[in-house]
């Protein structure tokens, strides 16, 4: 069973002479439990592509499914709901509210969706920081906010997690943990994921590359060995 199914997918911004087409009918099919890489350089369409997967924007035409559910679509409620059942985001910015502490952060999101303290707990654990659940944003670091971030995503086990750049603000140690950190939870929780990225040393931790050019995919490429993200380096 597939993840995700795209079929002529079409995403274009603005009308007349201001009209970009962003994603030019693309086609492809997205095998579940996987850790999947999209590389590309900028505006070759990354963004839009996991945007319209994680119900954020809607499409200007093609098809998309999810198992065998098709998600094109969605009204509003729908997209949210869906989002809630199985997305999580991960961005290049962590987005924390700064008046919450970590766990209140994970909280925050987790009871949108109807989760437990014992559930942000949990998350927080996964991604190492234990110790850290009262701190405010302001008191953590880069690497602390962007892992509170990927337990936010995780608590309540969403059956994907779309990361856009995630360690895009952080330096190259801290880009490593950060990467570890999304790597033992696709290992772990079995979570896909779908992680964006313009960096070709970090396609070598996936299992599928796929490669976008001006809004068109332009290669699909397994990796047979891939590598844990502490044998890599750029
Ligand atoms: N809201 C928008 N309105 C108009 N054009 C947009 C919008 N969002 C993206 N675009 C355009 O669509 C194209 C694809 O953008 P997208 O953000 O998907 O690229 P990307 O591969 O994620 O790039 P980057 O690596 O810089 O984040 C670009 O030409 C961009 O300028
Ligand atoms: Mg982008």
């Amino acid at each position: 069973m597939n993840l995700f199914s795209i079929k002529n997918l079409t995403k274009e911004y603005g009308e007349g002479g201001a009209k970009v087409v962003a994603l030019n009918k693309i086609n492809l099919q997205i095998p579940e439990s996987k850790f999947i890489v999209i590389l590309g350089a900028s505006g070759s369409g990354k963004s839009t592509l996991i945007n319209m997967l994680g119900c954020m924007d809607t499409p200007t035409s093609g098809e998309i499914f999810f198992g065998d559910s098709e998600i094109t679509n969605f009204s509003k409620k729908q997209m949210t709901d869906f989002r809630g059942k199985n997305i999580g985001f991960v961005f290049q910015s962590y987005n924390l509210l700064p008046d919450l502490t970590a766990l209140e952060n994970v909280e925050f999101s987790t009871e949108l969706s109807g989760l437990s303290r014992g559930e942000a707990e949990t998350a927080l654990e996964m991604v190492g920081l234990t110790e850290r659940f009262n701190h405010y944003p302001a008191e953590l670091s880069g690497g602390e906010q962007q892992r509170v971030s990927i337990a936010r995503a995780i608590a309540k086990n969403p059956k994907v997690l779309l990361c856009d750049e995630p360690t895009g603000a952080l330096d190259f140690n801290t880009g490593i943990l950060v990467l570890g950190v999304i790597k033992k939870i696709h290992k772990e929780n079995k979570t896909s994921v779908l992680l964006i990225t313009h960096n070709q040393e970090i396609a070598k931790i996936a299992d599928i590359v796929i490669t976008l050019r001006s809004g068109e995919v332009l290669s699909i490429s397994e990796n047979k060995s891939p590598l844990e993200p502490l044998e890599v380096t750029w």
